[in-house]
């Protein structure tokens, strides 16, 4: 089984981030072949620091690395470093449609919002995400739900090319974590933590100081009453039930059952509690990881080239099956 996933490239991943995605992302090292790319390339489509983006990079790398990425066991790269996904990206657009790209939410959502320029690039977003999947031929891509749609047209992208050029790319499965991906705001439990659109008080930071995480959720919205229990009128409450759940790896009604009678300042600083002790041991390494930009861009080179060799075969099948290029030679 091989497993794909693309992460932008930003330090300030959240709670929600996490415990959706990146804890999946180790998982997948155990279930199989797995390939994490930091996608700077997709970060340079809406208006961006220029002069922040490798630091970023950097810093993602160090993250994906303290929560349990561990090169010998996964391939680890930077996006730009593999050309191959840029090249893949013009030939596969052969066999987009125009029409296909035109209804893609977050394009429209993404368009809608910039004030400068909506740049071609932002149009080809979901094209170089399926070219980065589809050079590696991966089965399974573990991605937030906010991504199906672009999951779909990369099965359709890779369907039309095998019906027009003949078999060559593999139709990958979205794999979507069930928690995680409802963990809510704190600030406005009635949407999920983001960030994009959530308030800095909202979101809680893997590298938040514990201070400020005790901060955060005592201001974080409750409800009317003072019962810790799950109900859709309480969705702050809830919400707290919840993370506090996934963070001590047993069900809601077990929390409902600890903190009943304790109301809710009590809760919440046990949440504040249980939350900084869960993030302590990768805010530790993250801040030794950090330190050695030297070791990170080494593990990002050679996660490149381990990259590329696999890119490297299927942009020469792709080239000969386009009619793109002299004839393939086969070597050996
Ligand atoms: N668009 C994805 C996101 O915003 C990131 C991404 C880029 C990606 N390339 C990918 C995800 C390839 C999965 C596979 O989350």
């Amino acid at each position: 089984m091989r497993i794909f996933s693309g992460i932008q490239p930003t330090g300030r991943k959240h709670l929600g981030n996490y415990i959706g995605a990146i804890r999946q992302y180790v998982d997948g090292q155990d279930r199989g072949e797995a390939i994490y790319c930091i996608v700077d390339l997709h970060a340079t489509t809406v208006p961006y620091d220029h002069a922040g983006l490798r630091a970023s990079v950097l810093d993602t790398t160090a993250m994906l690395l303290a929560s349990g990425l561990d090169p010998a066991r996964c391939i680890l790269f930077r996006q730009g470093d593999v050309a191959e996904h840029t090249e893949l990206t013009w030939l596969l657009s052969a066999v987009t449609a125009h029409g296909d790209l035109n209804r893609m939410h977050q394009f429209k959502d993404k368009s809608a919002r910039q004030r400068e320029l909506v740049s071609a690039g932002l149009f080809l977003y979901p094209v170089l995400q399926a070219a980065d999947v589809l050079a590696y031929r991966a089965e399974e891509v573990p991605v937030g739900a906010d991504q199906r749609q672009h999951i779909e047209l990369m099965r359709d992208i890779a369907m039309r090319f095998n019906e027009r050029f003949g078999e060559t790319l593999v139709v990958p499965e979205h794999r979507i974590p069930e928690i995680g991906a409802r963990i809510m705001d704190l600030q406005e439990p009635e949407r999920k933590m983001s960030t994009t659109g959530s308030s800095e008080q909202g979101t809680l930071y893997v590298l938040d100081e514990p201070r400020a995480v005790v901060k955060k959720l005592k201001s974080a919205v409750t409800d009317s009453g003072r019962e810790v229990i799950r109900s859709p009128e309480k969705p702050g409450v809830s919400n707290l039930i919840e993370v506090m759940a996934v963070i001590r790896g047993t069900d809601s009604a077990r929390i409902e059952q600890e903190f009943d009678g304790a109301g809710y300042g009590a809760f919440k600083q046990a949440v504040a509690d249980a939350i900084v002790e869960f993030l302590a041991p990768v805010r530790a390494r993250y801040a030794e990881l950090r330190e050695d930009e030297g070791a990170l861009e080494a593990v990002l080179g050679e996660g490149a080239e381990r990259a590329r060799a696999i890119a490297r075969e299927t942009l020469a099948d792709v080239r000969e099956r386009m009619g793109v290029g002299p004839p393939r030679r086969v070597s050996g």
